[in-house]
């Protein structure tokens, strides 16, 4: 690598700034991407001390980024947005070719959404490269924040180099984000720990110091190769569906046996080689990656003629107990035909207006096929409902959506769901019964204002 422009870092004395580096003050960042990961790590680079650009092309998106506004709801984004814009630190480019220049390190966040054949569909992350190509410098480091299918780092470099020569090529790292929706700036901010792969060791230390800079308390920073990087990134997400597939299975068997979920999870979650995180039954998992991952992950073992049983298994398993939910509803009002059902909840889980993947999609789809006629209330996912359920009428909140209803399904975990006036929707109700996939509620709260109430294992 040619060596760095001095005095933005601190260097051993002695030793050339191409070696040790430490970036003492904040460091030039370009973030491409301005949606759910990449606004997140944009804001929490520019918290952690350093200056940086992010890249939108959409351009809607881009001027509701400069006005000052978020373009999508994430909880507590709107202040770290506002906080980082107040730094003078944060600015917004839709012109990649001009944002990259001068940029120490080049974080790629833009979507790698699954291909019809359930691979991911890289085409974003090609366009990207290509312009890389042409104005990137050795002393540049691409960071690939995306999720991308293994073996993508490499690609990214082999192009790079194709294109720019061997002598001019960047470093390409894997810097994988773990972010929940609803909870992206917290884990940003509270990262159990940073992974890291690549192999230039300058090029993984100064993407280490990157973190490093921002942190109050120590991370453990995992430092790993780009495979094994890429690879970390699909095992958690697939473990995690793995783990949500198993207590919705569970919540089934314990509503059939007469035992409470609710205890078994909190009893198993207390051994630490299960954790008592994710043992929360629902109506299934959904959200815009644990399927996305899933898949992708299958494929490469497939690629390799190589089975993931386990992993063929989670999505199987996920669709049986969305159907299994409906059955659940279908015995509460003795037959979907003619009944009329409210669905509260619309969004893949709470505290987002996502609803990619969303559980209550599927559910409803069957709700309807059975003849049933449904009305939907979401606090949030209201404006995303017609793009998914275009067929479905809306309500203003829980108590119209209940009126006259001959059941209500309660399917994302909404807080206000949780403090519903049970009286007033079961005198609103035609008749009162209620399917609560979430586990807001218990039996003993529901029978204390009559409502015929099913759970999900809560026996
Ligand atoms: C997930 C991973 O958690 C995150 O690390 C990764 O970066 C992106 O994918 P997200 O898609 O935001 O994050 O959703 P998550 O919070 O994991 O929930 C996924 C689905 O599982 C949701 O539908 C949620 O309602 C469901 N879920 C989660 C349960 O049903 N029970 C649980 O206990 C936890």
């Amino acid at each position: 690598m040619e060596s760095l422009p001095r005095g933005a870092y601190n260097t051993e004395p002695g030793r050339s700034a191409s070696h040790e580096i430490r970036p003492l003050a904040g460091v030039p960042i370009c973030v491409i991407g301005g949606g759910f990961v990449g606004l997140v790590a944009a804001a929490g680079f520019v918290q952690f001390g350093h200056t940086v650009v992010c890249v939108e092309k959409d351009r809607d998106k881009l001027e509701q980024l400069r006005s000052g506004s978020v373009p999508f709801y994430e909880k507590d984004l709107d202040s770290l947005f506002r906080d980082a814009q107040r730094t003078g630190r944060l600015t917004f480019s839709g012109d990649l070719d001009e944002a990259v220049k001068d940029q120490r390190a080049i974080f790629i966040a833009v979507g790698t959404p699954p291909a019809d054949s359930g691979r991911a569909d890289l085409g974003a992350l090609g366009e990207v490269t290509e312009i890389l190509a042409r104005v990137l410098d050795s002393s540049q480091i691409v960071v690939l924040k995306s999720t991308v299918p293994v073996g993508t780092g490499a690609r990214v470099r082999r192009l790079l180099e194709e294109r720019a020569g061997t002598d001019k090529v960047a470093s390409v790292i894997n810097n994988p984000e773990f972010l929940r929706e609803g909870n992206a700036v917290h884990d940003f901010f509270h990262p159990p720990r940073i992974v890291i792969g690549g192999d230039r060791h300058e090029a993984v230390e100064f993407v280490s110091h990157i973190y490093r800079l921002g942190m109050t308390h120590p991370v453990p920073i995992v430092v790993t190769n780009n495979e094994t990087a890429e690879l970390i990134k699909y095992a958690s997400n697939a473990f995690l569906a793995t783990k949500i597939g198993f207590i919705n299975e569970l919540s089934g068997l314990c509503d059939l046996a007469g035992v409470n979920i609710l205890e078994v999870a909190r009893a198993i979650g207390m051994d630490p080689r299960i954790g008592s995180e994710f043992l929360n039954p629902g109506p299934g998992w959904g959200g815009s990656c644990l399927r996305k991952d899933l898949l992708e992950l299958s494929g490469l073992a497939d690629s390799h003629g190589y089975e993931l049983m386990i992993g063929r298994s989670v999505l199987e398993a996920n669709l049986r107990h969305q159907e299994y939910v409906v059955a659940r509803i279908s015995k509460l009002v003795g037959g979907l035909r003619g009944s009329r059902i409210a669905v509260l909840g619309l969004s893949f889980k709470a505290d987002t207006s996502d609803m990619r993947d969303s559980a209550a999609i599927p559910v409803v789809r069957h709700l309807l096929q059975a003849g049933a006629e449904v009305i939907a209330f979401d606090p949030k996912a209201m404006p995303e409902a017609p793009h998914y359920l275009p067929e479905v009428p809306l309500a203003a909140d829980a108590y119209e959506a209940a009126r006259d209803a001959d059941c209500v399904v309660i399917l994302t975990e909404w807080q206000e769901f949780q403090l519903l006036d049970l009286r007033r929707i079961a005198e609103t109700m035609r008749h009162p019964n209620m399917m609560d996939a979430r586990n807001l509620l218990t039996p003993e709260l529901a029978a204390r204002y009559g409502i015929n109430y099913a759970s999900m294992g809560q026996a």
